[in-house]
């Protein structure tokens, strides 16, 4: 079922001095109370500003890390009010409580096309359980809903999803359409598709690994994961990060390629060193020798990783090949990384670390979509459905 657009519960419903709340994903990486990667703010910027040209009040609520449902002055949203107003070209008040009498007072003095961020949702425990306590504290302060947060759909919460039962009138911002519309494209793609997935461990992507082996036509397994498949099919993996407890999943994701006829690609050679650290003595190798460890594909399976990319419809990259934040663990990541770019394929990059390679080279307005949700992009592409997206379309 499609969810409800932004722009028709504008046109249909009415915002102008109207409350509504916007649940926007803007856990952002911060160092030392200052924000370290400003993406995720920028991304929820389209909602606010269509809101704010409609009239609406808008009270703003996000969470920022993992506070566990107790106050950590640490993850306050306070720095991020500062700097999305900056980038909105417009003072964002904050509300030091997300519910309430502190949020409804702030609530009150808000002005057409007005912006509240609410603190961190998760300084409360209702949150993360979905309490329905905290849910209608949440709806409370509002007339309207809008779920602009894609990087969060993937959790069943008080924000994302409790508080919808509420709530009168409900819809999807804009970057949560833009999400869905880009990652359907891998539900439903131009074949040939080629998924490129890295990153460290196989447990963490056992699901999507699954589901991708039947779904892709080119599967290229890079990073540390790799290791794990290497080590199921009786390679020499030397001192490399590996799952012991994950071969046999490894061997069952690679007879679901077999059965599907999907080539599952693993790294040929690879770049081993010593020591995980800047200025260890590297070697490429093809066999990884006793007490190595391999910190990168080698050229040669950045080669094929990157022809295959070129001769993809499609391409999903999610995760990097080796340790790309040493620049000598780099090369595998970034040849992949310029292919996707130079490829005519329709492309959507997800995960933390890819993106930060993205950046890296400069190489951002030559990917299709840049995906703000890590996590929830690779629930989504399984065909998983995602609670916050369900919620809206009830
Ligand atoms: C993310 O960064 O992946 C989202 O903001 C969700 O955060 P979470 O994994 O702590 O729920």
């Amino acid at each position: 079922m499609a969810v409800r657009s932004l722009e028709d519960l504008i046109e249909r419903e009415g915002v102008k001095g109207r409350r509504v709340f916007v649940r926007s994903d803007l856990n952002a990486p911060m160092h030392e109370g200052r924000i370290t990667d400003d993406t995720r703010l920028r991304a929820s910027l389209p909602t606010l500003q269509r809101l704010r040209a409609a009239g609406a009040h808008i009270v703003l609520a996000s969470h920022l890390g993992r506070p566990k449902g107790r106050v950590d002055p640490a993850l306050s949203l306070e720095p991020v009010a500062d700097v999305l107003g900056e980038l909105l070209g417009t003072p964002v008040a904050f509300a030091s409580d997300c519910v309430g009498d502190v949020a409804q007072s702030a609530i009150a003095m808000l002005g057409d096309g007005d912006v509240l961020l609410l603190e961190n949702l998760r300084f409360h425990p209702g949150e993360t359980k979905n309490d329905p306590a905290f849910a209608r504290a949440l709806a409370e302060l509002a007339d309207i809903y809008v779920n602009d947060a894609f990087g969060t759909a993937h959790r069943a919460h008080a924000s994302t999803a409790g508080m919808l039962a509420n709530i009168a009138a409900a819809a999807a911002g804009e970057l949560l359409q833009k999400e869905l519309r880009h990652l359907g494209v891998v539900l439903e793609p131009e074949r040939p598709l080629l998924c490129l997935l890295g990153g460290a461990k196989v447990s963490d992507k056992l699901g999507v690994l699954l589901a991708l082996a039947q779904h892709a036509d080119v599967l290229c397994v890079g990073g540390a994961m790799a290791y794990t498949f290497l080590a199921a099919q009786g390679q020499p993996t030397g001192a490399s990060l590996l799952e012991e407890s994950r071969l046999d999943d490894a061997r069952r994701i690679l007879a679901a390629a077999e059965q599907r006829d999907c080539r599952l690609l693993l790294p040929t050679d690879h770049v081993v060193a010593l020591q995980i650290e800047a200025g260890a003595k590297t070697r490429v190798v093809s066999t990884i020798p006793d007490g190595w460890i391999g910190v990168d594909i080698g050229p040669e399976s950045a080669q094929a990783f990157a022809a295959e990319a070129i001769k993809a419809r499609t391409i999903l990259w999610n995760g990097p090949m080796g340790i790309f934040e040493i620049d000598a663990f780099a090369a595998g990541t970034e040849r992949v990384a310029h292919a996707v770019a130079e490829s005519a394929a329709v492309s959507v990059v997800g995960g933390g670390d890819s993106l930060a390679a993205v950046h890296k080279l400069g190489i951002g307005d030559r990917i299709g979509h840049l995906s703000t949700g890590g996590g929830a992009s690779l629930e989504y592409v399984q065909g998983l459905e995602l609670p916050g997206v369900a919620a809206l379309e009830q």
